[in-house]
């Protein structure tokens, strides 16, 4: 490997496929993709149950990006506000459990990132169409901010926008591949982050759409 310099070194390891972000916060490069089939089938199996729906926002507005959730809390917006909840208000039942292959995926990157073991006991499943986008925003509906975000990347690339404490801060943009993993946690825990519209593209396992897993210690 040609020398790359020492600034550029230290954001990297041996193989070059874990990259800082910020503080906390680090991309894991491909570290999904062995078990892409799986969780691809995991989330059909969820959807089943659980389907894709657009939430609204506490002000009015329909979101864009399609979310289901499994585990024991799912993530949900309405008038009302952000909140976690234990059943899906679309049907009135828990949420589907957390597949095996999740936990398994997401305490292997917090790992890999440097973090103690990680057992999330929220998943939520966000699902990207091209002309759909996330705006800035901080995951803080959390009880316990000392956990990590475990984030999936499945399907169509996206263009991950990672900020700062203030939504004003500026931006790092970071395309994300299928199979990439990011996860920030510690000093960057509640950085703003967003996804900017997807491009339209065609992926081999999921077509025109873009698949994250949002891993979460919510409860
Ligand atoms: C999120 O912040 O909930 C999702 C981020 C992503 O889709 O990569
Ligand atoms: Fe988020």
């Amino acid at each position: 490997m040609p020398y790359i310099g020492t600034m550029q070194q230290s954001l990297f390891d041996a193989d070059g496929r874990k990259e800082a972000l910020a503080p906390g916060a680090t991309a894991l490069r491909g570290f999904a993709r062995k078990r892409d089939v799986a969780l691809l089938a995991a989330i059909e199996a969820i959807a089943a149950k659980a389907p894709f729906r657009h939430m609204m926002t506490p002000g009015g507005f329909e979101m864009s990006v399609a979310m289901t959730n499994c585990g024991t809390a799912g993530w949900v917006t309405d008038r009302s506000g952000y909140r976690y909840q234990a059943h899906d208000p679309q049907s009135g039942a828990p949420w589907p459990a957390m597949p095996v292959e999740f936990l398994v995926l997401a305490d292997e990157a917090a790992t890999a990132a440097g973090f103690a073991t990680f057992a999330p006991d929220a998943c939520l499943i966000n699902r990207y169409e091209p002309g759909t986008k996330l705006s800035l925003h901080q995951d803080r509906d959390e009880a316990d901010y000392a956990h990590p975000i475990v984030s999936v990347s499945l399907g169509l690339p996206a263009t991950f926008q990672f900020g700062g404490p203030k939504r004003a801060d500026p931006v790092r943009k970071v395309v994300l591949e299928h199979g990439d993993v990011v996860v920030w946690g510690g000093p960057s825990r509640l950085f703003h982050h967003g996804v900017l519209t997807l491009k339209s593209g065609e992926h081999p396992l999921t077509g025109t759409r873009r698949f994250n897993l949002t891993l979460r210690k919510a409860l």
